[in-house]
């Protein structure tokens, strides 16, 4: 019986360095699997979502009514928009061409294009040359801090003025 005893301690003994060690590798991977996972998904994430913008944005302000006094028209190029004032009237219009996308420029008689000679009036419809549309009007709205807001996102009918 001594002996038995003796026998069954020595397996166990010997089995549960063995066990402990199986268990704490076992755990080792599965942790090591649960953090590439995690890790992967993570840079999934990363790799998918997209880190490029494309060109100023549509919706921006370009100041105080103020500082567009009745009766101008003026071009900002970098926005592709002319802000037109009338009285306490604004409006903005688009100023790419609709023929193949020149900057158009204020012109006597509306706008003109230099690349291939479409003519706009100066509600923007055409009046000669190529172009295939007439320059789309934009939303303009005033801005909590009272500047003028323009939306290129939103085009409105044209004579679409608003009232400062
Ligand atoms: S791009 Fe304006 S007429 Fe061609």
């Amino acid at each position: 019986m001594a002996g038995e005893s003796t026998a069954a301690h020595k397996q166990s003994g010997a089995d549960e360095p063995v066990m402990n060690r199986r268990r704490a590798l076992a755990w080792l991977s599965s942790f090591g699997l649960f953090g590439s996972a995690i890790l992967s998904a993570f840079s999934n994430f990363i790799f998918i979502k997209p880190r490029a913008t494309y060109g100023q944005p549509q919706r921006f302000n370009i100041g105080k009514p103020d500082e567009y006094p009745s009766g101008t028209r003026i071009s900002l190029d970098t926005r592709r928009v002319c802000v037109i004032r009338e009285g306490n009237k604004v409006a903005a219009i688009s100023i790419t061409c609709t023929h193949l996308g020149c900057i158009v420029g204020v012109a006597d008689t509306g706008f003109a294009c230099p690349c291939h000679g479409s003519r706009f009036d100066q509600d923007g419809n055409v009046t000669g040359g190529p172009a295939p549309k007439p320059l789309p009007w934009y939303k303009v709205s005033l801005a909590p801090n009272g500047e003028i807001e323009i939306d290129k996102d939103v085009e409105v009918e044209p004579g679409s003025y608003l009232t400062v």
